[in-house]
């Protein structure tokens, strides 16, 4: 096994409580990683000789950002709807039928490229580990090809087969659609995912419906995680909290008592601004949850409908400018954060003996993804500590 020495690091994040701040931040600091493991971290002075050695001229580093949601199985794109939000159409849940009109009719090759093309713009900014869902599919065969597809990209893949009601069961009784998606089809794609998920919501899934959808598929082993009051109140997040899911993703819109049950169950509140971004929306209160001590991720929730941007640093930038996080707060929920949404271990965090997946940042400290957003400072990402 090779061992490298990254040094000359300004700034290093490495999210170790055992350092004092909410980051475990090094400044004139180094790091090396043997194999795909990180190996050592400290002061530049007392760093131990290796392989191999990279200067970094003062740049920082960080934790591979997590980004514990995303949509990226699908064909097409949704920009005339994005144009006409911008007008004032309201978004809602039936765009999404647009987006699993096109991505039926795409071949596996069209889809595969269109993930890996979304992967590689994510690695470019810095991401390391990403959670993809299915949910574009909607037929039994459709669910288990996008899985197989998700599963060429991470571990982290999530059956979203109930995203909405296809068109074709639009005039049956929804239990219908219910039973193909707890029965056929999570038969063929439970060998092919992880979590399970659902989409409450007005115009998606109701309170009983998710709840025998999410508990059919802790049955054949899936962890539960819920799309929860992102259009409006509603039972979402207690459902999350009820079932033992590990994440509540959107919470826009939470009462004191979805606050409340967050905290008490540890069930991790996923925050996704770029949608509220794109669907000029208001931002989900943050300031609230970390205060209540709720766990909190961000992440892009990169889709082609609600958002469509796969940009970590952007979702900092937001969550900071919009939502009231520290840069601190903002980056540990961007990469801790979205390691106990996905309750990883081996990544989130740059201590000894986790996963070498970092991002080296043209910039002193990473207080810069926020200051200075737009700006594509991600110069060099290591997945395993490989350069990508
Ligand atoms: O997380 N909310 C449900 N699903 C996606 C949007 C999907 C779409 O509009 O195509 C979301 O926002
Ligand atoms: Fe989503």
């Amino acid at each position: 096994m090779t061992s490298l020495l990254l040094t000359n690091i300004g700034s290093l994040v490495t999210n170790d409580p055992a350092r004092g701040d909410l980051l475990g931040e090094i400044r004139d600091a180094a790091l090396v990683m043997e194999g795909s493991r990180v190996a050592w971290v400290g002061p530049r002075t007392e760093a131990p000789a290796a392989d191999g050695a990279v200067d970094l001229g003062g740049r920082a580093v960080i934790p591979g950002f997590v980004d514990s949601h995303a949509h990226l199985v699908f064909a097409g794109d949704r920009a005339e709807e994005f144009a006409a939000r911008m007008t004032g159409t309201p978004y809602s849940a039936g765009g999404i039928r647009t987006t699993v009109a096109a991505t039926r009719q795409a071949t596996d090759e069209v889809l595969t490229a269109n993930v890996g093309r979304l992967v590689t713009e994510m690695r470019r900014q810095g991401t390391t580990t990403v959670e993809i869902k299915s949910g574009y599919g909607l037929t039994v065969a459709d669910e288990a090809r996008a899985l197989r597809i998700a599963g060429q990209f991470t571990d982290e893949t999530t059956y979203l087969g109930a995203h909405v009601v296809p068109p074709e069961y639009a005039d049956d009784p929804a239990a219908d659609y219910v039973s193909l998606v707890t029965g056929p089809m999570l038969d063929a794609v439970a060998e092919h995912a992880r979590w399970v998920d659902v989409f409450v919501e007005r115009g998606a899934f109701d309170e009983d419906q998710a709840r025998a959808i999410l508990t059919a598929g802790q049955a054949k082993g899936l962890v539960a995680r819920v799309h929860a009051n992102q259009l409006g109140e509603g039972p979402g997040v207690q459902l999350a909290c009820e079932v033992g899911a590990a994440a509540a993703d959107h919470c826009t819109y939470l009462t004191d008592a979805d606050v409340d049950a967050l905290a008490s169950t540890g069930v991790v509140a996923g925050l996704l601004p770029a949608v509220e971004f794109s669907t000029r929306s208001p931002y989900p209160d943050a300031r609230r949850l970390v205060d209540a001590g709720v766990t909190v991720a961000l992440a892009t929730d990169c889709n082609p409908g609600s958002g469509y941007s796969s940009s970590m640093p952007l979702c900092i930038a937001l969550a900071v400018r919009e939502m009231h996080l520290t840069p601190a707060e903002a980056l540990w929920s961007a990469t801790a954060g979205g390691a106990a949404s996905l309750r990883r271990t081996d990544v989130g965090h740059l201590t000894p003996g986790a996963r070498a997946d970092l991002a080296v940042l043209d910039a002193p400290s990473y207080l810069h993804l926020a200051y200075r957003p737009g700006v594509p400072l991600t110069t060099q990402t290591f997945l395993a500590g490989r350069p990508v």
